[in-house]
């Protein structure tokens, strides 16, 4: 069983995908963590977040014991992250991983920006979640300050923009609602709402495929 949910930018689907992997008992992949990687290695490889050649080698190399670094989650990483996820190579170089990551497993929930279009287009159900971009400043603001970054939330929302309007724009998988997806807005939703509402539909998306391959 593959659950795909997508959405952009700090719109709530990182909880919620934990929760729904959770509730459901499946593995949980955070596809978002790899282009963090990338970016972060690229930078700390001295090169620019442009050169084709070097992210596509720090892509092929990645390191999963590095994954909890807590610096992946600041802003400059996800600035980077969104710049070497625009070069078809990295997500050429990614996509076995993402690809493979169910496999020998009941279930997963892979969550990222182009998992229900590209990654798994057959995924038994499949989540758009989205939120305001004023809301989303808002809860990554919350987040950021939380972990002690020294930020304003008129910088975020300039970064939240930004990105959203990069993932939307790029040639290769570009942020898009994928026609048999479930649209859930968070705005108004707490996580525990939000989870309700998620449960719901995939739970229903779920019977339908059943139905489809008997
Ligand atoms: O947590 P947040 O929603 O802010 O970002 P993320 O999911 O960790 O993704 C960081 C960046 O990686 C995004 O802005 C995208 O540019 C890129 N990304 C992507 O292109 N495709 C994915 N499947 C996941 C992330």
């Amino acid at each position: 069983m593959i659950i795909a949910i997508d959405g952009p930018a700090a719109s709530g689907k990182g909880t919620l995908a934990k929760r729904i992997a959770a509730h459901y008992g499946y593995a949980y992949l955070d596809t978002g963590v790899l282009y963090r990687a990338v970016g972060r290695d690229v930078l700390k490889a001295g090169r620019s977040l442009e050169d084709v050649s070097a992210a596509a080698e720090a892509a092929r190399s990645l390191d999963i014991s590095t994954f909890d670094d807590p610096e992946l989650r600041s802003t400059t990483i996800s600035d980077a992250a969104s710049k070497v996820a625009v070069i078809p190579a990295v997500r050429e170089a990614l996509m076995q991983m993402q690809k493979s990551f169910p496999q020998g497993k009941s279930g997963a929930v892979i969550e990222g920006r182009d998992i229900g279009t590209a990654i798994f287009p057959d995924a038994d159900a499949k989540l758009y979640i989205t939120a305001s971009l004023e809301e989303r400043a808002r809860r990554r603001f919350a987040e950021l300050a939380a972990a002690g970054e020294n930020i304003t939330y008129e910088a975020i929302y300039a970064d939240l923009e930004a990105r959203d309007l990069r993932d939307q724009s790029r040639v290769v998988s570009p942020l898009r609602i994928a026609e048999d997806a479930d649209l859930l807005d968070t705005t108004k939703l707490d996580i525990e709402a939000a989870l309700f509402a998620a449960v719901r539909l995939i739970d229903a998306a779920m019977d339908r495929s059943k139905c489809a391959f008997g």
